[in-house]
């Protein structure tokens, strides 16, 4: 399995351009199949889930055209058959958007049911709520999800839980639904808003994206559209704890700050400097950082997916510092790893107590998800000595050449496949 060695202890100096949203490219690349037009999508990061789900819609005759790195052309008018393959969505929950954009667009679609993951049981009740409440027979059997309907009607719909992949697919299948839908207590994250615009760029009639209420006027077709991903504003704000963590001075470049504002909130309170530009935030940290207490909720609170990254940064701060993770159920386990690396932690059920200590010493760990293998990347970045991270596939899926970005920056990190690798980078790296 390959790894990341790293060599800690070097402030990170310099700018990132950040990629395209990954959560974003995911939905939108389900939707494109709702029309029988080619359409052009662009700024696509080029990272393992979106590399997976194109495959997985090739599968079912999508035609996919790369024409660059970060951009496909697509056309769904020879799509076939409607049942996508366990394999693909064993690798990516997130194939279960092919099941909105399928049943809107063919009233029917037949797609395995994604297991849990290492964050959590990961449910799709709500998911299936809305595509019953709007007139489809879902059924689960051999492990698949079947979804017909005759027709789809408009339908109000309220979620029990604010559901970023809820909204998004049950926004898919309505777009072609008859008549008028609304969603309440909808996800609010700039990449449901995305998908949302995606939708409407294709002719759809999707109002209130980033509300928590959704009106939909249902369409007979959707047309050809150009349209360019977001800036991952997960990637960004990593890169932004790794300035912090490391007490480095880094631009981030082509982000939206706005979609920062809580991550930027959160290091200004442990007291970084965050300068925002246009398309940039430039964070530097000079001096050891401060505790503080972090709750992560939906959008626009703390996200989920920025948890990780700064409970590694809270464990080098002085103070002790409360995390509590009130989205997934299992999103602790790399504090066992930050422990090996010398950290103060104690998780108590849905909350970490952080001690802050004043170094961490590299170790070997292992990434146990792709956001907790980010973060554990940055404490090896921070710690003095030598850190190997094992199992850096979940980090593959969804940075972009994570470890050529970061070597821009001054880290000392490489990917080793072998002993070999190591020690060669123990040679040049002294
Ligand atoms: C999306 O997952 C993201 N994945 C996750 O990012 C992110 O952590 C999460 O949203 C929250 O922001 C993609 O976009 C591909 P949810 P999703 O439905 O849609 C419960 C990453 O690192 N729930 O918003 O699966 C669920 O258990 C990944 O890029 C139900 O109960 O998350 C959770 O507690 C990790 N029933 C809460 O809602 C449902 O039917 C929020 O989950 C659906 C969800």
């Amino acid at each position: 399995m390959e790894q990341y060695i790293i060599r800690g202890g070097n402030p990170l100096v310099g700018e990132v351009e950040i990629s395209g949203a990954k959560n974003a490219a995911l939905g939108i690349l389900a939707a494109a199949i709702m029309t029988d037009d080619t359409v052009l999508i662009e700024n696509l990061p080029d990272v393992r889930d979106i590399n997976v789900l194109l495959e997985a819609m090739e599968s079912i005759g999508v035609k996919v055209e790369r024409i660059t790195k970060h951009a496909v052309l697509m056309n769904s008018k020879n799509v076939g058959d409607l049942c996508v393959d366990y394999e693909y969505i064993k690798k990516i929950r997130a194939s279960y958007y092919l099941i909105g954009a399928l049943l809107g667009k063919y009233k029917k679609a037949v797609v395995p049911l994604p297991g849990g993951c290492n964050i959590g049981s990961r449910p799709i009740d709500l998911h299936i709520k809305g595509f019953k409440a709007l007139g489809a027979k879902v059924t689960i059997r051999n492990g698949f999800i079947i979804a017909e309907a005759d027709q789809l009607k408009g339908s109000h719909i309220y979620l029990d839980t604010v559901s970023v992949g809820a909204t998004i697919n049950i926004m898919m299948a309505a777009a072609m639904a008859e008549g008028r839908t609304i969603i309440e207590n909808c996800a609010r994250e700039p990449h449901v808003v995305d998908v949302a615009n995606f939708l409407n760029s294709m002719g759809a009639n999707v109002k209130g994206a980033g509300t928590d209420v959704i009106r939909i006027r249902g369409v007979q077709s959707l047309h050809k559209t150009e349209y360019s991903i977001i800036p991952d504003q997960i990637e960004a704000g990593t890169f932004m704890f790794a300035a912090a963590a490391t007490k480095g001075d880094v631009m981030v470049k082509h982000v939206i700050p706005k979609h920062l504002e809580a991550t930027t909130a959160k290091l200004l309170e442990i007291g970084c400097e965050v300068e925002e530009f246009d398309d940039a935030v430039r964070v530097v940290a000079s001096k050891r950082l401060r505790s503080t207490n972090v709750k992560t909720l939906p959008y626009p609170g703390y996200p989920t997916d920025m948890q990780p990254q700064i409970g590694v940064t809270l464990a080098l701060a002085s103070g002790t510092s409360i995390v509590t993770e009130s989205i997934f159920e299992n999103r602790f386990k790399y504090m066992d790893e930050l422990t090996r690396m010398g950290a103060d932690v104690r998780v108590e059920g849905n909350t970490a107590i952080i001690s802050g200590v004043e170094k961490l010493s590299g170790a070997r760990v292992s990434a146990p998800d792709l956001r907790a293998g980010a973060a554990l990347v940055i404490a090896g970045l921070a710690a003095e000595g030598e850190t190997i991270v094992d199992d850096i596939i979940y980090i593959q899926r969804g940075y972009e050449d994570f470890e050529e970005k970061l070597r821009s920056l001054g880290a000392e990190i490489e990917r080793a496949t072998c002993e070999r690798d190591a020690q060669k980078f123990r040679l040049k790296h002294g």
